[in-house]
């Protein structure tokens, strides 16, 4: 009797409810529940995912899965399995296909047990096992729930104990599903210079398939994240909306596919495009995280839950400072010399931003790095263009008073190099096939141990040599070609995965050997942008494509999943008919650099630049640590507008651009979000062009919170690329 009364309580403290045989595993964050349960069989089925529930006698309601009569009077359980593997009596896409010993191709996996972690105080983790009673194969189901952020990270590990390795054809790292009246997807698509486009469609029987094949930049195409309106299409501020992502910085798929009873199951994990992939007996696989959080407001609410997650748990010191920089790419790219770079040094000292970072185009010196064809690999400083090397870079930028960072692209090589005249077996290459080269390069085959410590030796050289480099963009400009790796031979399956797997033991490596080194993560632009890299990166760069306006696009939209502060924005020379006021204003929502030399800019523009890094800086905390709000949509008129609320409410940062306003086009005021109703502030105009008052009709006047929300501030113009941005201080 005592040993019944404590393993019920030891269920209870576990969160799980026994009823007849019942397993009932509930997944919470403070807004959120995701509810698992067995059936009579034992398999595991989504009973529940949506608002929290409030009454936990409710729960005893939940059913594993609703029971359809067939047409011949059998019951067939329909619902969602929570890893349903292919050959079971569902229809549709499984999560998981593995090939037994035997041959044969079915997997149906039953619950065994689950446990409940806490972690840090704010997040438990369920692990539950459920394993195949005819074959060998056991699946662990990783959940963490942050309760405060109302944030859900899933993973799963696959493991068999068959005699002989055994094929899996898919893996996903989780399964969910929707009953709604309507499903409506936003996807984001894009290309070089053109990154993060949105793109909406509702979704209806059949898939609708995301994914990407290009191994290494992987995301050009295609981004590892989505949202999902449920009955309606995403808005910012109503609606239910699901955001997911997944980290992975390789080929990842998304599956949506509604069913014969409107039903939408969202499959998320690596693209098994040819990736059959061989487990070893004991082996454990270990899928990728998916990451999602469940809003009843809206998407607006999603990021925000997103960013602070992110903040608090994922991001590379994703609770610390950023660097403010000035780059040399766009004014100097491959040409420049020691004087170039010094003189640029002292300008981002004048700017007043913390660091100088040379970009592309410094080492190599039998095929000089003197354009983007040659000299991948050889990461010794060139000497004809820099006789002082890297010491005399970072002693110039010490002398100057700012600090160094520089560029690297680790995982490439070019043909031209005596990095492939030493290892030609190195790169990731046909050995009977004419060679195609995406910029003129080819990938490092990172499944390779040995090509893992060259590439770590890459960021490890540099740092031991010139422990003061304070920063390192790390570039991927090529996707995969020549789909062949020569260390793996015969197992070219696992090439995909195997090759991510190998950057993320360099990438882990260099975190921790330098811990609390910055680092920028770039892919040709920003085609990387995963939560997984972002574990050992502390921004990454949106796009090269840094037209103000496009920018605003591009920002907003990456906006929906990565935090501010992971952001990296610079001030350039693209679109030469936007002000640099204008230019300087849209970089300044994120995590703040230049990459423009004084000489593109009249003495009252560098005068302007000035000003706004010193406002910057002064306002950083609440830019890059804030809550994040999207006001006004680029996509629904010609103006956009976003603000940053500090953690305490007491400042706030507005921004309001106008595109390309049309002739006499009605001019709304722009209502704020995210402030203390209760609360006073005064509004200041900042960022001005020198010798200019504000032109702003609230400006010097202090207002509610509720004011501010409900009236909003008149700050839209009808000028052609025209911005404002204004500081909000709680008296
Ligand atoms: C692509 C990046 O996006 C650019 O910012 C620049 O670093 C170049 N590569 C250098 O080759």
């Amino acid at each position: 009797m005592k040993k019944k009364i404590i393993l019920f309580l030891l269920a209870c403290i576990a969160g799980m409810h026994i009823q007849a045989q019942q397993v009932q595993i509930r997944i919470s964050t403070d807004e959120t529940d995701l509810i698992l349960q067995t059936a009579e069989t034992g398999r595991l089925y989504q009973s529940y995912l949506g608002a929290k529930l409030l009454n936990e006698s409710d729960l005893k309601n939940l059913k594993a899965y609703i029971s359809r009569p067939s047409t011949d009077g059998s019951v067939v359980p329909r619902g969602w399995e929570v890893y349903p593997g292919s050959g079971a009596e569902d229809f549709f896409e499984p999560a998981f296909a593995m090939q037994h010993n035997d041959g044969n191709l079915t997997t149906i996996v039953k619950y065994v047990s689950h446990e409940v972690k806490e972690i840090d105080g704010n997040a438990k983790e369920t692990i539950i096992k459920l394993k195949d009673e005819v074959y060998p194969v056991e699946i662990t189901l990783h959940y963490i729930a942050y309760a405060k952020e109302n944030v859900i990270k899933t993973w799963t590990e696959i493991k068999h104990g068959e005699k002989k390795p055994v094929t899996m054809s898919q893996y996903a790292s989780a399964m969910l599903g929707f009953e709604a009246t309507h499903y409506f997807l936003n996807e984001f698509s894009g290309d070089w210079a053109s990154e993060a486009n949105l793109s909406t469609q509702e979704l209806r029987f059949g898939k609708k398939i995301i994914d990407t094949k290009l191994g290494s930049r992987a995301a050009m195409h295609a981004y590892p994240f989505f949202q999902l309106g449920l009955g309606q299409e995403v808005q910012e501020n109503q609606g239910k909306v699901l955001a997911g992502t997944i980290g992975w910085t390789g080929n990842f798929r998304f599956t949506f596919e509604v069913d014969n009873v409107s039903n939408l199951r969202v499959i998320s994990g690596i693209n098994p495009y040819a990736s059959n992939y061989e487990l070893k007996p004991n082996e454990v696989f270990t899928t990728p995280e998916f990451i999602f959080t469940l809003s009843e407001e809206g998407a607006g609410k999603a990021s925000r839950s997103l960013h602070t997650w992110a903040r608090n748990y994922q991001l590379k010191d994703g609770k610390g400072d950023r660097l403010t920089l000035l780059n040399n790419w766009e004014s100097t790219s491959y040409d420049f010399n020691e004087k170039i770079l010094s003189d640029l040094m002292k300008e981002a000292k004048e700017l007043g931003v913390d660091m100088f970072l040379l970009d592309d185009g410094w080492f190599a010196n039998k095929y000089p790095r003197n354009s983007d064809r040659v000299g991948l690999g050889d990461w010794e400083v060139m000497r004809s263009k820099l006789p002082d090397g890297v010491p005399g870079l970072v002693k110039s930028a010490k002398e100057a008073g700012v600090k160094f960072g520089i560029w690297i692209e680790p995982e490439m090589i070019s043909p031209k190099s005596e990095l492939f005249e030493k290892h030609p077996d190195w790169a990731i290459m046909l050995p009977n096939r004419e060679p195609y080269y995406y910029r003129s390069q080819l990938v490092l085959d990172l499944s390779n141990p040995a090509v893992q410590d060259y590439a770590f030796s890459v960021v490890d050289k540099l740092m031991t040599e010139n422990p003061d480099i304070a920063y390192f963009k790390w570039d991927c400009n090529s996707p995969v070609t020549n789909v062949y790796s020569p260390y793996l031979k015969e197992k070219q399956n696992q090439m995909y995965v195997d090759h991510v797997r190998g950057v993320y033991n360099v990438f882990r490596r260099v975190k921790e050997k330098y811990p609390d080194l910055p680092m920028m993560l770039c892919s040709g632009g920003g085609a990387r942008c995963d939560y997984e890299a972002l574990k050992y990166f502390t921004e990454f760069w949106c796009s090269d494509n840094t037209d103000p306006v496009e920018r605003l696009y591009i920002q907003w939209n990456f906006s929906k999943i990565f935090p501010i502060k992971s952001m990296a924005a610079h001030v350039t020379s693209w679109n030469r008919a936007a002000s640099v006021k204008f230019r300087t204003d849209v970089a300044m929502m994120c995590k703040l650099g230049f990459d423009i030399s004084f000489e593109e800019m009249n003495p009252e523009d560098v005068e302007f630049c000035k000003g706004a890094v010193a406002n910057f800086q002064r306002l950083k905390k609440v830019i890059l640590d804030g809550n994040f709000y999207r006001l006004v949509s680029p996509y629904e008129g010609n103006h956009t507008a976003v603000m940053h609320v500090g953690e305490d409410k007491k400042q706030a940062v507005v921004y309001t651009y106008d595109i390309h306003p049309r002739f006499g086009g009605k001019l709304f005021p722009v209502k704020l979000e995210g402030l203390d109703p209760s609360k006073n502030y005064t509004v200041k105009e900042i960022n001005l062009m020198p010798g200019r008052t504000s032109q702003l009709k609230e400006n010097g006047n202090t207002y509610s919170g509720d004011y501010l929300m409900k009236v909003g501030l008149e700050a839209l113009t009808s000028g052609q690329m025209n911005s404002r941005v204004i500081e909000l201080t709680a008296e």
